[in-house]
């Protein structure tokens, strides 16, 4: 099968933010608790931290890590995170069902970012508190000194306010499921209040508003709709999250998915821009891709776990190759979005549906969307290029006319490099790409790493990693001055990295 594409320097979507690489840690399952966190682990470091797991966070070179949670946060009170360990209280965890010992808060969590060179993105509980209390912790975080809470927070040790400069205005607050759960109108509300509030104490910060759970919710677009008629002149981005699933093994149409993604981001870009028409603003909403990812392989399992224990196996998916293709589908959805995503957390960092798995005094290791990610991350920032792609199209139980052939391609204008993604998803046929490349003069291809397994259910584990990139040859740039094709072929089911630089033999 063939596919061509043209890429050009002009034909450009926008520059991605680098928190488009961002992920999530929530006090869910074992995400803290013998994940990041393990004292007693021949790897820990004087905190009590694994150094094993932090090395594997610092590869996918994280920038941002969206912190309590998730639904954790909605029954959260941040206190008993801080001051002297053995003072804080155990809490019941509604939303997961967990005893919760508080020995990681805010200031311990700040502490492990820095080893890891991400920055903090906060939540704040909007479920079970509200504005003064949200207030009261960007006090506590960011303001210098001389008041209450900036005191307290010397008074436990941390001289220099954390200047966490990105804030969530509560989670999910559109879901039964969630602690308190709020009408639109409610939230509205309130995220406003709590909004002003945050902003006066610290005017430096950006907040991110809560917009649908997800896009079959009911309530989905009117939801934001009354929302961001609140919010609008009051925060900097709003939420989408995420999760597909592949519960009838129908995995044609499960790597159709990510046209969903599409969908949703293009909705809610016409229901932002409409509120924005509405209030005559000159601001244009961005967006906070805040979680995403593929989860429903523990979903069983979950079920069957004992309440009221710490730290247990919850959310704890083991992923596959084809798991990997569809993250691999759904991080270039969000770069060929990256003119109004600037902010994707992929949910979560350890343990919890995560790209990186431990195991209690043991090994840490890569899951099989480790690696499209981490590419990605370490190449796929840049000026993405609009780069329409003409292939053979199929047909599946949910999508018509999905592309076998899902690809982008990012210029890093510093470098002149460029690097294509690309998704073969033909289960049974390598796709021969042909690429249009002369805008950008002499290039070379710097390499070109595919992954892919016969068996689409390969997975990795501590003891052997099944699925992982390899180097593919025989790819060539041929022609002259005014035309010039990269080809290269792309095994079947595969996730591909094609990076292209200025060619050194002149
Ligand atoms: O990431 C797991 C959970 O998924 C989060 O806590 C919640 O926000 C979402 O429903």
């Amino acid at each position: 099968m063939k596919a061509k594409m043209t890429l050009h320097k002009e034909f450009s979507i926008g520059e991605t933010d680098k928190r488009l690489y961002g992920s999530f840690i929530e006090h869910l399952g074992r995400a803290v608790y013998t994940g990041i966190y393990e004292p007693s682990h021949p790897q820990a470091d004087s905190e009590g931290f694994r150094n094993d797991v932090a090395q594997l966070v610092r590869e996918l070179d994280v920038p941002v890590i969206r912190y309590p949670g998730g639904n954790f946060v909605s029954g959260y009170n941040w206190e008993d995170g801080v001051g002297p360990v053995d003072k804080r209280p155990t809490r019941l965890d509604l939303a997961w069902s967990t005893m919760e010992s508080n020995r990681i808060g805010t200031n311990e969590f700040a502490s492990w970012l820095k080893k890891v060179n991400a920055e903090m993105m906060m939540a704040v509980n909007l479920g079970t508190r509200g504005a003064q209390d949200a207030g009261n912790l960007v006090e506590y975080c960011n303001f210098p000194k001389g008041s209450y809470y900036s005191d307290l927070r010397r008074s436990h040790g941390v001289a220099e306010p954390h200047g966490i400069k990105l804030w969530c205005l509560g989670n999910e607050m559109d879901g039964p499921w969630q602690i308190c759960t709020r009408t639109p109108q409610e939230y509205g509300r309130i995220a406003a209040e709590s909004a002003k509030i945050m902003k006066w104490t610290d005017p430096g910060i950006e907040l991110v508003a809560c917009g649908s759970s997800f896009s079959g919710m009911p309530t989905f677009g009117e939801w934001e709709m009354t929302v961001l008629d609140h919010v609008y002149d009051h925060v900097d981005y709003i939420s989408l999250h995420t999760y597909f699933a592949d519960r009838e093994n129908d995995v044609p149409n499960f790597l159709g998915r990510n046209i969903d993604m599409d969908f949703y981001i293009k909705t809610i870009t016409g229901v932002c821009d409409l509120v924005k028409l509405k209030k005559k603003s000159k601001k244009t909403l961005n967006f906070s891709f805040d979680e995403w990812n593929v989860w429903f392989h523990s979903n069983e399992a979950d079920k069957k776990i004992e309440k009221w224990t710490e730290a247990p196996h919850l959310l704890e998916d083991i992923y596959t190759m084809t798991d990997a293709l569809v993250v691999g589908c759904m991080l270039i959805t969000l770069l060929k979005n990256a003119d109004r995503v600037k902010i994707a957390c992929l949910a979560q960092l350890v343990n919890v549906i995560a790209p990186i798995m431990t195991e209690k005094g043991g090994k840490a290791w890569r899951q099989t969307i480790f690696y499209p990610f981490k590419q990605a991350s370490l190449y796929g920032r840049g000026n993405v290029l609009c780069c329409p792609v003409n292939v053979e199209k199929y047909d599946a139980k949910e999508f018509c006319g999905i592309p076998y052939l899902e690809a982008v391609a990012v210029h890093n204008q510093e470098k002149n490099e460029i690097t294509i993604f690309a998704v073969n998803r033909n289960l049974n046929e390598a796709i021969n790409l042909e690429a249009e490349i002369a805008a950008f003069g002499d290039m070379e291809i710097i390499e070109h790493s595919a992954l892919y397994n016969k068996d689409l259910n390969a997975c990795n584990s501590s003891m052997e990693e099944k699925v992982h990139p390899v180097i593919q040859t025989g790819g060539k740039i041929e022609g002259s001055t005014g035309f010039k094709q990269l080809t290269s072929v792309l095994p079947s089911a595969s996730w591909n990295m094609i990076r292209l630089g200025t060619c050194n033999k002149r």
